[in-house]
């Protein structure tokens, strides 16, 4: 497991620092998540070995697989030091394997920051599962198979089968920037030899974990769904990747160690100027509205925020796109029941509904709504019918695709374009999000849109920076 003991000690060095938030703690918990992963026993989510040493090589019909590759296409995350995010290389028994950890999706960048903690806008897991397996078989094809050993067998088989079972396009992602839970769901199907049923793909954007350690009190997940009290939910993906019931048996403790850093995550700060007469008037705006759902925000002494669980609503309030919610149904709770890992993954209850997420950080979560539909707060403001039906999700969180009066992702309103985009989204590219597309839609969340005038919106966009 990658570095493992750095973690844990950075960890309890941590854990000994202070029982609250400080910059240091934050600093250190985020750098000890940047390197996790669950690699474990040759499973998990990995590449064959010896073909993540091979970082920029060139594989016939694909091109050169570089860093240029690697954001276009699938989405990945560079940080400041320009390290790819959520890649890493692993001695295994005397073999060098490729794993992919948490920050693959949850890192990410907003306004040219590069962010751990911040679900990632732009990874795409189906298209990376196709083109790892037709890397991986390609790498396959190229050495005879009696010259490796035992070991080196079992881990590519692995590996071939983690792409393969990712690249399933009946469970996968559309868009760019959007997880489907069907994959995780089929999991448990699968452990106890049931064919994966017809089911909504639940595709939604990765989300933020600063706050996570109040949120998990009163359920996991944008819905709910998910049981915070036991911590295994926190390795669904890992599961999906091909883990067993016994191997995440075996490093249990370490997933509630990792949760415990995420306790000290802070939002980033908005970094750009915020004017505070406006702020200020709009957080009395917000006071008297939006904070019967989505609550108060006081910040400790230091200046740090008091984080809270958020409330949840029921989906007739609410009213945003329901797909993701299809799914839960009291016969996926019976397949869930039956699991091998039923201590630990539990469903809570049949919840309907979605939270209203706590806005710390709001500023940098764009496209906003759990399915990621709506590209600035402004467009939140207005209307469904008048939000933009399509938009770019090149270079999101680059800072010229920010957009700092609407608050969020900077997009191309103009006809033209739009209309031009429209025409390029009925081919399937996976870098546009098309409302059209099922599960995509933006319809929903229309409070007090027409109780603010302009003034009083652009005034409570001011507020939500400062959270
Ligand atoms: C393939 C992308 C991906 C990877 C890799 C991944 N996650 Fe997640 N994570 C998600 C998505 C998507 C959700 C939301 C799931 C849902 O809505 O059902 C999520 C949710 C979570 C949550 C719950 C957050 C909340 O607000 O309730 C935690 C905690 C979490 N992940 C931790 C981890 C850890 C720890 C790892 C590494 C072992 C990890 N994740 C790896 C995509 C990922
Ligand atoms: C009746 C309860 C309710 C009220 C009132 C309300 N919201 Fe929400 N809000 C929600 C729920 C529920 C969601 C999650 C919906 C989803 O993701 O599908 C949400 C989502 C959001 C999001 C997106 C969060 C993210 O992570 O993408 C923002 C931003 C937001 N609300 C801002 C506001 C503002 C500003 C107001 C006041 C003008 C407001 N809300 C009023 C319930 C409410």
């Amino acid at each position: 497991m990658r570095s493992f003991l750095t973690v844990m000690l950075l960890l309890s060095s941590v854990r000994a620092f202070s029982s609250n938030l400080s910059i240091e703690a934050d600093q250190q918990a985020k750098q000890a998540f940047f390197e996790l992963n669950f690699f474990s026993e040759g499973r998990g989510m990995i590449m064959s070995p010896g073909l993540i040493s091979m970082y920029e090589f060139f594989v016939p019909g694909m091109g050169i697989i570089n860093q240029e590759f690697m954001q276009k296409n699938w989405g990945l995350a560079f940080d400041d030091a320009g390290r790819v995010s959520g890649l890493f290389k692993e001695r295994y028994k005397k073999l060098n394997v490729g794993t992919v950890g948490c920050v693959v999706c949850h890192s990410g960048r907003a306004a040219g920051q590069f962010v751990i903690g911040l679900g990632n806008k732009n990874v795409d897991v189906l298209k990376m599962a196709k083109d790892l397996y037709r890397i991986e078989k390609w790498w396959d094809g190229l050495k005879p198979d009696p010259l490796q050993s035992k070991t080196y067998l079992q881990v590519e088989d692995n590996a071939i089968n983690f792409a393969n079972y990712l690249s399933n396009e009946r469970l996968g992602n559309l868009t760019q920037g959007l997880v489907p839970i069907a994959f995780i769901r089929g999991w448990f199907y699968r452990v106890q030899g049931m064919d994966i049923p017809e089911m909504s793909k639940g595709q939604v954007k990765i989300p933020h974990l600063w706050g996570y350690g109040e949120k998990r009190k009163v359920g996991q997940f944008c819905d709910g769904f998910g049981d915070g009290s036991q911590l295994g939910w926190a390795v669904a993906v890992e599961l999906a990747a091909g883990q067993t019931a016994d191997t995440v048996r075996n490093y249990y403790d370490d997933v509630v160690q990792a949760e415990t850093a995420l306790e000290f995550f802070l939002p980033p700060k908005y970094p750009f100027e915020i004017d505070a007469d406006k702020a200020n008037y709009g957080k009395a705006l917000f006071q008297t509205s939006c904070a019967t759902c989505h609550g108060q925000y006081e910040k400790n002494e230091k200046g740090f925020p008091v984080y809270k669980a958020p409330r949840w609503i029921p989906w007739k309030t609410v009213q945003t796109d329901y797909d993701r919610l299809k799914s839960n149904r009291p016969a996926f709770r019976r397949v869930v029941e039956a699991s091998p890992l039923s201590d630990i993954i539990r469903i809570n209850i049949d919840k309907d509904g979605y939270f209203a997420p706590r806005l710390d950080g709001i500023w940098a979560r764009f496209p906003y709504l759990h399915n990621g539909s709506v590209p600035t707060l402004w467009d939140l403001l207005q209307k469904s019918e008048n939000r933009p039906v399509i938009f770019h999700l090149r270079d999101a969180g680059e800072e010229h695709r920010f957009d700092p009066e609407r608050l969020g992702l900077l997009i191309d309103r103009d006809e033209h374009t739009q209309k031009n985009l429209l025409h390029q989204s009925a081919q399937g590219k996976r870098d546009l999000y098309d409302i059209r597309r099922k599960g995509h839609s933006n319809q929903g969340h229309e409070f007090f849109i027409e109780k603010f005038d302009a003034e009083q919106k652009m005034a409570l966009i001011e507020y939500l920076k400062t959270l």
